[in-house]
């Protein structure tokens, strides 16, 4: 079985997944810094595998420091914390594994103690990740019917998180409950994720998975062949407004317009009750080569001006629930999440 990623005591191994479908190729990273590098150029991606790439680089930067006094590790920690944040901005589960890791600095007043509970605490972001996409699975797995056909965006799989996967979790869980799903994949321009990834994942667990490109999304729905949307989520505002991989508001919008269901499925630790809609979430623009080269063969004309935003904001009125590990928000646009998170 495949890992996206596993702390190994004094490295963490990662599966380069921007070789992927072709090569399964694993890394081992013995430094902080080399983890923060792989976050950056997408050898590990998806909101939640990112926090938790995060926090393992930080319990690694304890293991390795050659610090002489608490204090400096204490300091050098932090430092490693900032590197982390500057990686990508829109996932907020980054900042929030960040943040887990932070509060363990301060309660810990020794080396040992330090590197002790840093990997404990790295260990425990990566087991709860899981337990939640499992528990998402089953509070989601009732949206879908036996016999439907549910259409995804990008890659929220086992290969996006500690393993399981959020929306393709729920439709894991689905088919282990016994009904028949297909999955329509949509290959989303411009980094592949769901051609590359997503459909990887899902033949090898033998789920029926069809790929289509992202502009034949509502020609399918139109057609009646798609009856549920699952996606996954980098941010979700107070409000509920989603920021999810570029082309998901579309894909919303023409639910909307079909009256298909449209599902966003995220652990808690996507939640953001900080930043209160939508407009302030911050949207990762990304090199404009994504978009000028495919698989390394040059599609556009040299010096046109190019826009490569990685991610969309879905207004909350086009989500018709959203599933996470602690039960579902039903028709999040009436009160958004802070009621659910008790806010
Ligand atoms: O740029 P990526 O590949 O990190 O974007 C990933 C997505 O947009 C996923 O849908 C999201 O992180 C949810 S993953 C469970």
């Amino acid at each position: 079985m495949y890992h996206s990623i596993k702390w190994l005591g004094n490295a963490v191994s990662m599966l380069d997944q921007r070789l992927l479908p072709s090569k399964e190729i694993y890394h081992e990273y013995k430094h902080f810094n080399d983890v923060a590098e792989a976050i950056e150029t997408m050898v590990i991606r998806g909101a939640p595998a990112i926090g938790i790439a995060a926090a393992m680089g930080i319990a690694l930067a304890a293991k390795t420091s050659n610090a002489k006094n608490i204090s400096e590790l204490k300091e050098e920690l932090h430092a490693a914390a900032g590197r982390f944040a500057t990686t990508r901005p829109t996932a907020v589960n980054l900042f929030w594994a960040i943040d887990r890791m932070k509060k363990t600095i301060a309660a810990s007043n020794t080396f040992d103690e330090l590197r002790e509970q840093l990997e404990k605490e790295a260990i425990a972001i990566h087991q709860e990740d899981i337990d939640a996409n499992k528990a998402m699975g089953n509070h989601g797995a009732r949206y879908l019917a036996d016999g439907d056909t549910v259409m995804t965006h990008c890659n929220a799989g086992a290969l996006a998180t500690g393993g399981y996967g959020t929306a393709l979790g729920v439709i894991r869980a689905a088919v282990e409950h016994g009904k028949k799903i297909k999955v329509f994949a949509c290959e989303t321009r411009p980094y592949l994720q769901g051609a590359r990834l997503t459909a990887w994942e899902l033949m090898k667990d033998g789920i029926e998975v069809t790929l289509i490109t992202d502009n034949m999304a509502g020609h399918f729905m139109k057609s009646g062949m798609i009856q549920k949307i699952i996606v996954g989520a980098d941010r979700i505002a107070a409000n509920g407004d989603t920021a999810n991989k570029i082309g998901t508001y579309s894909h919303a919008v023409l639910a909307k317009a079909h009256s298909i269901p449209f599902y966003v499925a995220a652990p808690v630790s996507t939640l953001d009750p900080n930043t209160p809609d939508g407009s302030a979430i911050p949207i990762e623009e990304r090199s404009v080569d994504e978009v000028a080269y495919l698989q390394g063969v040059q599609i556009a004309p040299e010096g046109i001006f190019i826009r490569n935003p990685a991610f969309d904001v879905t207004p909350v009125k086009y989500i018709s629930a959203i599933i996470t590990e602690k039960g579902v928000i039903e028709n999040p646009a009436q009160y958004g999440i802070k009621g659910f998170l008790g806010k």
